[in-house]
Order: C-alpha cells, then structure tokens, then sequence
C-alpha cells in the first residue's frame, strides 16, 4: 500500500485478497476513454487557473491522450497497484511525462468526482444509443402495424376469448407503453448528464476551477448544484434501473403474449429462425429462446435496481466505498436491457404471421356482446340486452352448436326484438370497425395511433 497513490501515510501493504477485493479496475477500465476527457478538461482549468503551465497542460495533454492511444490499442500494461481506471491512468500518465508534472493533475480533485463524473458520461453516451434502439422497436411495431391492418384475431381478457379486435391494435397497445418508456428516456438524459466534476472529495474545488467551462467541454447539461450530494449521488443510477426495469416489465409481457401466440395451440405466428433454438432431445422442437430470454432478463434488472437500493439505503452522507457497488449493476444493466431492446426488434421484424390461424380461433360467442349492443340500438337497456344475450349463449350451449348456427326462429324465441336484421351482429369485421371511438380497434381509431406514435417518434 505504500506505493499506492494514497499510500504516504501507510507502513504495510494489503492482503492479497484485499487487493482484488478492493479493486475495481477490472470493470472500470471501461471508462478509459471518459475519464481522459475529465482529465484533460480538468487539467485545462487548471492551465486557466494558473495551476499549470501551458507547457504543463500540454505535457499532460499529449500524455494522456497517448495513454488513452494505449487502452485502445490494448497496449496499455497494468500493474498491481492500479486500483481503478483513474488510478491506473494518472500512474501511468506520470511515467509518461515524469512525477514532477503528471503529479500536478489531481490538484484540488478527488477520485469522488472522478467516478462520478465517468459513470455520467458513459451513461449519457448509452442512453443515447438506447433512445435509438427503442425508437427502432416502437418504429417496427408501427409499420407492421400499419402494413397488417386488415388482420382481425381473438382479444383476450384472462386468456380467455373476449372480443376480435385487430391484429394492429394488439401489436400498438404494445407500442404505446414502449413509447411512454421513450418519453421516459428522453427525460431522464438530462439528469444523468449534469456535471460533479470540481466538487472535490466533498467540500468543493479550492482553487475556484472554472465547472462551467469543464462541463461545457464535456457536453454536460448542467452542473449539480452542491458538491457533497454530488460525490454521494447515485440516483442518476436508480433512476436508469427504474427507467430500465419498467422498459423490461413491457417486454416481459410482450414477450408473453408471443410465446403463447407462437404455441402450437394457437399458432398466431412463428418465429424466424434466427431467434429460435431446437432441443438437443426431440427434433421436432422449436424454442421461443429469445422471448424466454427476454421474460427471464426482466428478472434479472428488476434485481439490480432492488440491489442498489439496498445497497445505498443505510449510507452516511458522502462518499462511501459501498458506492463503488453500484458500477457493475449499472454496466449490466444496461447491456442486459440495450441487448433485450435490439433482439425484441428482431423477433418483431423477422415474425411471421398467419392471419387465417387468427380467423379460425375466432369463435361466434366473441361477438355475443354484439347482440346486446344490437338491442340497444333499438331501446332497450344494455343490462336487459346483456340478459338476453347470455340466454342465446346459454341456449347455443345447450343445443351443442355454435352461436351462429341458431335458427332466427330459435333467435326470436327467447326475445321478439331480436329481429331478421339480428344477423348482421355476426360479422367479425363489423363488430371490429364498430370500435371506431378513439384509442379502439376499428381501422380509422387504429391509424390514429400510428399517427401519434409517429409524432412521438419524432420527438414532437
Ligand atoms: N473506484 C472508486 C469507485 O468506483 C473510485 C472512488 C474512490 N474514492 C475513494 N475515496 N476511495 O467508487
């Protein structure tokens, strides 16, 4: 320990199980790449402040971009002591330039804003690219919706059969949620991307660095406002595993609806290859791996929020190594829930689809609430409808033949008002376009959805 940047005040090194324990290297060095920048922002408000030269700054500088050229180019050899990435860059950085001016970057700056700072950036750039994928998966679920509007199938409620509805209007309801999510993401960037560097370890920056000029470098938003919330701030990381495990409960369910859709019970639509697998037993198989996968990642982030909540819950105020626990969950997670974003895509635009399977699970009780509506049409009270209704259900039932097939003597038996005209109420289609008050299933409330879904797309 008594080489370690900190070491001065120590006499004895550290168990060896202590060094890996402690060190997070390993899984930090990932923001390589952010923590130079912060670096060198940092160095260049310094320069400004008179702490540096500009024959420092630029030492320091040319010095770590040559360390950032190593960590790209995987040149870059760690050594023992390297306790994490801003360790590791600043050891190094001081071989390349020598002590007397790479032992000039920390002034006044602490490893509390560092990692902070880091994880902000590198969060900033993959919610960025995750507002890309989702828009891809609410733009797919879109144009199929909009190509695939003539298909009608079952609506359930309980799984059971409840109303036909469209094809497009069940792939929407879908895509609104994942939309909301979108808005979501979007408002949730800006408070990920808010500047801590120049806060110090708690108390803030003694040389009146310049943080607006460093997080204007750094493309931050804004700054945060008091320098010990800064360094004990992680809700930046909560609120993306809230964010993120809300996204994956929807395409949980999503993935659900598919699975079942995809049994060869129903057998609604099928899966391409590319995102099934085969059993290594029964040839027959084909596995919705990918949507299996996709309901049991949810688990897995919905976890990693609940871990950093208890992980931070009990915190003094300020920096606590426990938060040091928070940067392999949020890596995770945001791999687990880019990639789930990027294969439910994929599932979604390579599905087959198979409209007559649709028809045929289609069943003449769907549209009993058509006969009640019907009465209601000409007067009488929907709870009386709702009645007779039920009574040809029932005399369908205990005849064994389907709805359809009763006679309209049959019909007129259980009540006069059910008219020549009642068959009408058996027609799949018109019961679907009846639904045209908006947020329904009829074509024209359906194309309103993708109108809006479109607006929301583009940002408007
Ligand atoms: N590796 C540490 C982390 O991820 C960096 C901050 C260390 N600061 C400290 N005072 N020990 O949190």
């Amino acid at each position: 320990a008594k080489n370690m940047l900190w070491g001065g005040r120590f006499t004895q090194g550290l168990d060896p199980l202590m060094v890996q324990y402690n060190t997070s290297l390993p899984y930090d060095r990932i923001f390589y790449s952010q923590d130079i920048a912060g670096s060198i922002a940092f160095a260049r408000a310094n320069l400004n402040n008179d702490i540096l030269t500009q024959l420092e700054f630029d030492a320091i500088e040319k010095g770590l971009n040559q360390v950032k050229e190593e960590w790209a180019n995987n040149t870059f050899e760690i050594q023992e002591d390297d306790e994490d990435i801003h360790t590791a860059n600043e050891r190094r950085l001081s071989e390349i330039v020598g002590k007397d001016i790479g032992g000039k970057l920390h002034t006044g700056r602490s490893r509390n804003e560092q990692i902070a700072t880091d994880m902000r950036l590198w969060l900033r750039d993959e919610l960025r690219k995750m507002e890309g994928f989702l828009e891809g998966l609410v733009e797919c679920s879109v144009s199929r919706a909009e190509a695939e509007i003539d298909v009608l199938m079952p609506g359930y409620t309980h799984l059971q059969k409840a109303q036909p509805v469209r094809w497009s209007h069940f792939l929407l309801s879908h895509a609104v949620t994942f939309s909301l999510e979108l808005v979501r993401l979007r408002e949730l960037i800006p408070r990920v991307n808010r500047s801590p560097l120049g806060c110090g370890a708690l108390a803030g920056n003694p040389f009146n660095i310049d943080r607006h000029a460093m997080a204007k470098e750094l493309g931050f938003d804004s700054l945060l406002p008091n320098s010990m919330a800064a360094v004990a701030d992680r809700d930046f990381v909560f609120e993306t595993m809230q964010w993120g495990s809300s996204l994956m409960l929807k395409i949980s369910r999503w993935a659900e609806d598919l699975i079942i859709y995809s049994s060869l019970e129903f057998g609604f639509v099928r899966l391409a290859d590319a995102y099934s697998t085969g059993s290594s037993l029964m040839p027959q198989k084909k596995n919705a791996d990918s949507l299996e996968l996709l309901r049991g990642k949810s688990g897995r982030a919905f976890g990693q929020m609940a871990g950093l909540f208890a992980t931070i819950k009990g915190l003094p105020t300020t920096y606590n190594k426990d938060l040091q626990e928070s940067v392999e969950p949020m890596l995770d997670h945001i791999k687990t829930v880019g990639d789930s974003i990027q294969i439910a895509t994929g599932v979604l635009s390579t599905l087959t689809i198979f409209p007559e399977k649709m028809m045929a699970a289609l069943a003449p009780e769907m549209l009993a609430t058509e006969f009640a509506d019907y009465l209601v049409r000409k007067g009488v009270p929907f709870r009386e409808g709702h009645h007779i209704s039920g009574r040809v259900v029932a005399l369908a039932e205990k005849e064994n033949v389907p709805m359809d097939k009763l006679s309209l003597e049959q019909l007129k038996g259980i009540d006069s008002r059910l008219g020549d005209d009642v068959v009408e109420c058996l027609d799949y289609e018109r019961a679907v376009e009846l639904k045209n008050a908006t947020g329904g299933t009829s074509k024209s409330a359906v194309r309103e959805q993708i109108e809006l879904l479109r607006k929301e797309l583009a940002g408007k």
